[in-house]
């Protein structure tokens, strides 16, 4: 990866740059002040997270927020996030959305009971329900409910599970979403290894499985998204259903 220029540091495996923390720093102090009403539950989920041994890999507030804010502008009613950890992702899109129901995936018996803990500190616990299982299994649950009217369809769905089934969780997905819904995917960068066509890591096999996938398959349109920002060089993908 390049990082011609730019005064990079890479303490705990996320590449920081001074001026991308700032500018998330600057615009959120303007664009999220601390007298929003969300902010103590936020600040709450983080802080809770992390004294149960959680790790640090929640999504940044600017891409949770920015997924709650898409949310928002398309009134969406039914997100599924595959990978809740602590619940910060879902708690922006239940707190920016009132009207937003939230179904999670979680494998991690541990990391879905302080994601409940944290919904309910936030008062959003009515409207947020983690499954506990990887998403393979889950996901034909959510199939057959789908099917049988017990549960709508999706209009948003963000992926930021294992990275190496995330195709597989795409092509089970698409056909329980609404047209218009987006998908989201997490890490599609692999610190680089997204361009490398001989790469080992399984993520990133991941990762180039499903922009090729995504890119020849009718059911949808995509398009990935570099960012930088206070915790990472990355991107994700945006497919939307047709
Ligand atoms: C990391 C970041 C993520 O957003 C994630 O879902 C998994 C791992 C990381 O930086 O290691
Ligand atoms: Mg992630």
């Amino acid at each position: 990866m390049s990082t011609a220029g730019l005064a990079f540091t890479d303490p705990d495996n996320h590449v920081q740059n001074d001026v991308w923390s700032k500018v998330d720093a600057y615009s959120l102090e303007h664009l999220h002040s601390k007298t929003k009403p969300n902010t103590d539950a936020l600040r709450h989920a983080l802080i809770n997270s992390n004294e149960h041994g959680l790790p640090d890999i929640a999504s940044s507030p600017t891409m949770a927020k920015f997924m709650a804010l898409h949310c928002k502008a398309k009134c969406a009613k039914h997100a599924l996030e595959v990978g809740v950890l602590g619940g910060y992702g879902s708690l922006w899109l239940a707190t920016e959305n009132p009207g937003l129901k939230i179904t999670g995936i979680e494998i991690e018996p541990l990391h879905k009971e302080v994601s409940e803990q944290n919904f309910k500190y936030a008062g959003v616990e009515d409207r947020v329900t983690v499954r506990l299982g990887a998403g393979l299994e889950v996901i034909p649950q959510l199939e057959a409910e789908i099917k049988q009217g017990l549960l709508p369809k999706f209009d948003f769905v963000y992926l930021d599970a294992d990275k190496s089934n995330n195709w597989s969780y795409i092509d089970l997905l698409t056909p329980l979403c609404e047209s218009g819904a987006a998908i989201f995917v997490d890490n599609m960068l692999q610190q680089g290894e997204l361009v490398n066509p001989d790469t080992k890591s399984p993520s990133a096999i991941g990762a180039r499985t499903v922009v090729e996938r995504v890119g020849t398959d009718d059911r949808l349109d995509a398009i990935l998204m570099q960012m930088v920002g206070e915790k990472t060089y990355d991107a994700f993908l945006m497919a939307v259903i047709r």
